[in-house]
This record gives structure tokens, sequence and C-alpha cells, in this order.
């Protein structure tokens, strides 16, 4: 099959790329950029575990081409980190409101809720979980991830 050639920032760096055109972003990110903290779990857009972000927005990558990220900006939870010692504070609320368990789903949501964190501040928990229903998680009971979701925004914007 013949491929086509594309160009996108991903994660800060500018990627050049001949993929086949029926290549899943999902399968890209893993495969062929070795970003496999972008998981697969369902790959038919129901539990929003392979969540990415393509300019400041949430996607699903299992149900995007990987031709369809040309001239994009595409960002996957590895560019969350601050650094070895530094987590992103998402990543700290999630950690200390145990909002995981076995942290499969966990990329998914924080790469969701990332975009949205700032309008967290006035935000009911039936509105949180609304924020977050994309995203499926067979361990929690959400309760601890709405807990971390709230903790990441006052840790982040303060108390209000
Ligand atoms: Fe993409 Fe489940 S793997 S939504
Ligand atoms: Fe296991 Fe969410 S922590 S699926």
């Amino acid at each position: 099959m013949s491929k086509e050639r594309i160009e996108a920032l991903v994660n800060g760096t500018r990627i050049e790329y001949d993929v086949e055109p029926r290549l899943l972003l999902s399968d890209f990110l893993r495969h062929e950029l070795g970003l496999t903290g972008t998981h697969v779990g369902c790959e038919h857009g129901v539990c929003g575990s392979c969540t990415v972000q393509i300019d400041g927005l949430p996607i699903r990558s299992c149900l995007t081409f990987a031709v369809q990220i040309n001239h994009k900006n595409v960002r996957t939870i590895e560019a969350l980190e601050f650094g070895p010692e530094s987590l992103h504070p998402l990543q700290q609320a999630f950690s200390r409101e145990h909002g995981l368990q076995c942290g499969f789903c966990t990329p998914g949501f924080l790469m969701s809720i990332e975009p949205v964190l700032e309008q967290v501040g006035e935000a009911s928990d039936a509105e949180i979980r609304s924020m977050l229903s994309g995203n499926i998680c067979r361990c929690t009971g959400y309760e601890t991830i709405v807990s971390a979701v709230r903790q990441a925004h006052k840790n982040v914007y303060g108390a209000r």
C-alpha cells in the first residue's frame, strides 16, 4: 500500500513519517514513536484509555488515523511529565487521592481532564463526572478520581 507523508509536532518535537493511510494513530504513537503511555483497551472508541490531545482537544487515538495529525500539534501522556523528580499536579493528585489502582485507564483520564482543569473549580461532582464521562475505569468506582481532580485543581489554581 502506498504511504502518505505526515509532518506534525508530537510532544514538542517535529516529526516526519511516511505512514499507510489505514494506520491508526494509537498504533503509530505506540509502535512507531515508542510512546506506550497511550493505552489501547477496547479499540473501538468506548473506554477512553487511548485519549491524547490534538491541537489542545482530547481525542480517541484508536478512532483517528495517523494521517489525520498532519500539520497538527499532538500531546500524549508523556508530555505531562515535569521531570523525574516532579510529577504533574494531576499525577500527584491521582497518586495522593488513590485515583488509580491498576492504572490502565489513567493516561486517558489525565489527557481528558487536563484541558478543562480550570473549569473544575466551579463544577459540582456531577459536572466533574460528566467531564470524565468519556473515560471508563473498572477499578476505582470513580469517587477517588473525582477527589483527585478537585485536588489537582486546588494545587494549580488555589482554593477558588
Ligand atoms: Fe480507544 Fe478504548 S482504546 S476508546
Ligand atoms: Fe484500573 Fe482504572 S485504575 S481501570
